[in-house]
C-alpha cells in the first residue's frame, strides 16, 4: 500500500512566518502576470506554488530574490521588508535566501568543486581555505556525490548535475530555499530522488522551502500546502488531498495526467 501523505509531511510545524507576500503585483507592459499575490511561508514548512506554464511561477520567485521588481504590494522575508533594503541590506539578505534555477545552471568551465565553491567566495563566507573544503566535502557527501569532486559538469547525468546544482544552494546554509522546477527535464524516477533528496536536505538543515511546479507528484511527495497561481493571484490553497477531494474543474485539471 502506498505511504499516505500525512505520514511523510507532517502539519504546519511552526508559527513562525519567514515569509509573506502582499498583493503582489508585477506587469511587463500590458501583460499583468501578478495582480495581487498573497501567500504565507512558515519556518520549517515547505509550500508548493502550483501553476501551468506561463502563469507567472518563476517571475513569482525572481519576485522573492528581487531579481525581479514587483510594480505593488510587499514582501517580508525574515523580518525584513525585501522592497524597502539598499543594495548592502539585500546582499545580506541574499545569503540566507537559496535559489535553485529551472535550469542546474551550473558553470561548464568549472570542476564540480570549482561550483561549488563559488558561492563562498562570492558571499565572503568560509573564509579559511580548511572551512571552504570542509563545506565542499559535506555538501557533496549530503547529495551523494563525493567521487564527482574534480569532474566538469559535462560528465555528468541530468539528474547529477541537479544534485550537484542542489549542493552549490545549500553550502551557504540559507533558511530559505526557493526551488523552480525541481524536477523538470528529469526522466520520472530521477526526478521522485530529487523531491527526496529536497525533503532530506530540509530535514537536516531546517529550511523552509517554496517549490514551483507545475507537477502535482511533486506535491503529493514534498508539499505541506499547496498555493494554485491563477490569473496572478493566489487562486486557492490546501494539502494534497484536499486539492484530490476538489471539486473545483481548475485544481481537477492539474490530476488528468497523473
Ligand atoms: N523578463 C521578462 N520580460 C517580459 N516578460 C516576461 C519576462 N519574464 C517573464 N515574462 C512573461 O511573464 C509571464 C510568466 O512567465 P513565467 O513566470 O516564466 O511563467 P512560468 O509559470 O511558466 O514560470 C509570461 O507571459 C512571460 O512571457
Ligand atoms: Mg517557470
Amino acid at each position: 500500500m502506498e505511504e499516505s501523505h500525512a505520514a511523510r509531511v507532517s502539519a504546519r510545524p511552526s508559527q513562525e512566518k519567514v515569509l509573506s507576500l502582499r498583493g503582489l503585483e508585477l506587469a511587463f507592459g500590458s501583460n499583468k502576470v501578478l495582480r495581487g499575490f498573497d501567500l504565507d511561508l512558515y519556518r520549517g514548512e515547505n509550500v508548493m506554488v502550483l501553476g501551468k506554464s506561463g502563469s507567472g511561477k518563476s517571475v513569482l520567485i525572481k519576485c522573492i530574490v528581487r531579481l525581479l521588481m514587483p510594480t505593488g504590494g510587499s514582501i517580508e522575508v525574515l523580518g525584513h521588508d525585501l522592497l524597502g533594503l539598499d543594495q548592502e541590506e539585500l546582499d545580506h539578505l541574499r545569503v540566507r535566501i537559496g535559489f535553485l534555477f529551472q535550469s542546474s545552471a551550473l558553470y561548464d568551465s568549472m570542476t564540480v568543486e570549482q561550483n561549488l565553491r563559488f558561492p563562498l567566495r562570492r558571499h565572503w563566507m568560509a573564509t579559511t581555505p580548511g572551512e571552504a573544503e570542509a563545506l565542499v566535502t559535506e555538501m557533496l557527501a549530503a547529495v551523494g556525490l563525493a567521487h564527482t569532486r574534480s569532474l566538469y559538469p559535462s560528465e555528468l547525468s541530468g539528474g547529477m548535475k541537479r544534485r550537484i546544482a542542489l549542493a552549490r544552494t545549500l553550502i551557504l546554509k540559507p533558511e530559505i530555499v526557493l526551488y523552480d522546477e525541481p524536477t523538470t527535464g528529469l526522466d520520472p524516477i530521477t526526478g521522485k530522488e530529487i523531491v527526496e533528496l529536497i525533503l532530506e536536505l530540509q530535514k537536516t538543515y531546517g529550511t523552509s522551502s517554496i517549490i514551483i511546479s507545475h507537477d502535482l507528484h511533486v506535491a503529493r511527495l514534498a508539499a505541506n500546502r499547496i498555493a494554485l497561481l491563477h490569473e496572478g493571484r493566489n487562486y486557492a490553497e490546501g494539502t494534497y488531498e484536499e486539492f484530490r477531494a476538489s471539486q473545483d474543474p481548475l485544481i481537477q485539471n492539474f490530476f488528468i495526467f497523473m
